[in-house]
């Protein structure tokens, strides 16, 4: 089977928690060592090139604006060929403090993996969720999970349960 990639850039640590508890649900159903673990930090575009299979997971901050270690990750991932990779977005943020901008960072990602040739997975609906705009958003979907830890945490766990048993059949996996 092939490794998946799970690559998150956090400031506060939220994300970091999640891309945690991700792994160990998926290595639950896959085994343990089928997920490698990565922060984003400092990393190069072979580090990310390497899996077919990658979760990509990364908060918004500052009205719609990037995590400073994805910011700076974005001339590499313009240069990745995402060609018969499958990416799987998740993203955290704040549905009512910043209601206009909700989990932005994951709508910009989205086109730079797409116009590479990745085939995006693990849409989530945007039912439950009260925020106004997104760029994450495309009709009723978003186009990876959507976490809030700041409004909704007790929604966290389940919601991590279902993607990745969502992903798990994406990914055929399963
Ligand atoms: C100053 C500030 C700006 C923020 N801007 C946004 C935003 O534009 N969109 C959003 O969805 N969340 C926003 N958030 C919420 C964070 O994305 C959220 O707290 C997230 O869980 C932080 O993740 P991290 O701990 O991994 O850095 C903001 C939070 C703060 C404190």
């Amino acid at each position: 089977m092939s490794k998946i990639g799970l690559f998150y850039g956090t400031d506060t640590g939220n994300t970091e928690r999640v891309s945690k508890r991700i792994k160990e649900l998926l290595e639950e159903k896959l085994g343990a060592g089928s997920v490698d673990l990565l922060e984003i930090f400092r990393k190069k575009k072979e580090d990310m090139a390497q899996y077919n299979l990658l979760i990509l997971g990364m908060p918004t901050w500052y009205d719609g604006e990037l995590q400073g270690d994805w910011e700076e990750f974005i001339t590499e991932m313009t240069q990745i060929d995402f060609t018969g990779k499958k990416v799987a977005f998740f993203g955290l943020g704040d549905q009512y403090g910043y209601a206009s901008y909700f989990c932005d960072a994951l709508g910009l990602f989205g086109e730079i993996v797409e116009k590479n040739g990745a085939q995006l997975t693990g849409m989530w609906p945007v039912k439950g969720y009260e925020h106004d705009f997104s760029k994450a958003q495309r009709g009723d979907q978003f186009i990876g999970l959507c976490i809030d830890t700041d409004n909704q945490d007790e929604l966290t766990e389940e919601r991590c349960a279902e993607w990745v048993n969502q992903i798990i059949g994406e990914f055929n996996l399963s």
